[in-house]
């Protein structure tokens, strides 16, 4: 099992879009494939047009009062199944910070579940908390879109600080870049300077109207518009990050 995180300290980002049409193309290829959707906005949940749990799940699952194989959900997709957001995973930090080992927790949820998947990814809340440590540990690579603007890029130096300050493998950081707006010569200034950083992806994701009607058609680019560039830059990075990190 491998656990890819999609993760940015900053949000909207694009983190959900390539949550989910990564997991679907992981999906597609035959991989036992879960997705689990850590952020209370249930974006992931809904684009896959699962409902949000009603029964605070996440908070039963934090506090071991459910195991975590209770809470998967299939998706309508073959392989792809998915654990939906619910609004107890606001409080998250608050019930991680009351246990022992609180930054093992999510690995240990998962770790029943290692022979039953191929690849886990984790849609996570924008931050930097307990959660957010909890997600590095569990992860085996954290991937991090990025816009090729300077605050976003400031965004990935807050992150390395924080992994160097935590003793945390800053090596499991995978950057990509993402909404990248051809027009804008601060994104190509950006994108030129940060390539020579090995950290970064080669294939990056436009910005495309494509993606943004994933939300109308509540479900993976793949399924309403494979013929599109936007979906071919998914396959692209998909490609990249099994030849990187599977
Ligand atoms: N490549 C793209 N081109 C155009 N629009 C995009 C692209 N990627 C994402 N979007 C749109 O931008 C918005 C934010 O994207 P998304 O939800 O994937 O970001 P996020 O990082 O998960 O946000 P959050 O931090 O709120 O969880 C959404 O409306 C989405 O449709
Ligand atoms: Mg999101």
């Amino acid at each position: 099992m491998t656990t890819l995180a999609l993760y940015n300290l900053k949000g909207g980002v694009g983190k959900t879009a390539a949550a989910i049409n990564l997991a679907y193309l992981a999906a597609k290829e035959g991989n036992r494939t879960l997705l689990w959707d850590l952020d209370p906005q249930g974006s992931s949940s809904f684009y896959l047009g699962v409902k949000t749990s009603v029964k605070n799940e996440s908070k039963k699952l934090f506090n071991s009062e459910m195991d975590l194989a209770d809470a998967v959900q299939p998706s309508e997709y073959e392989n792809l199944s998915i654990i939906p957001a619910d609004m107890s995973a606001r409080h998250a930090d608050i019930l991680l910070n009351e246990m022992k080992q609180s930054k093992r927790k999510l690995s240990s949820l998962l770790s029943p579940l290692k022979k039953e998947y191929d690849i886990v990814i984790l849609d996570c809340p924008p931050g930097i908390s307990l959660l957010h440590d909890n997600i590095f540990n569990a992860a085996n690579w954290v991937l991090m879109p990025n816009i090729p603007t300077t605050l976003s890029i400031r965004s990935y130096e807050s992150v390395a600080e924080y992994f160097k300050e935590n003793d945390l493998d800053i090596d499991k950081v995978k950057c990509f870049f993402s909404m990248v707006d051809h027009r804008k010569n601060l994104h190509h200034e950006t994108m030129k300077k940060f390539y020579r950083d090995k950290i970064f992806f080669k294939n990056y994701i436009p910005y495309l109207s494509d993606v943004e009607k994933m939300g109308t058609n509540e479900a993976p680019l793949e399924t309403f518009a494979a013929s599109s560039y936007a979906a071919q830059c998914y396959r692209d990075l998909w490609k990249e990050i099994k030849k990187n990190c599977l």
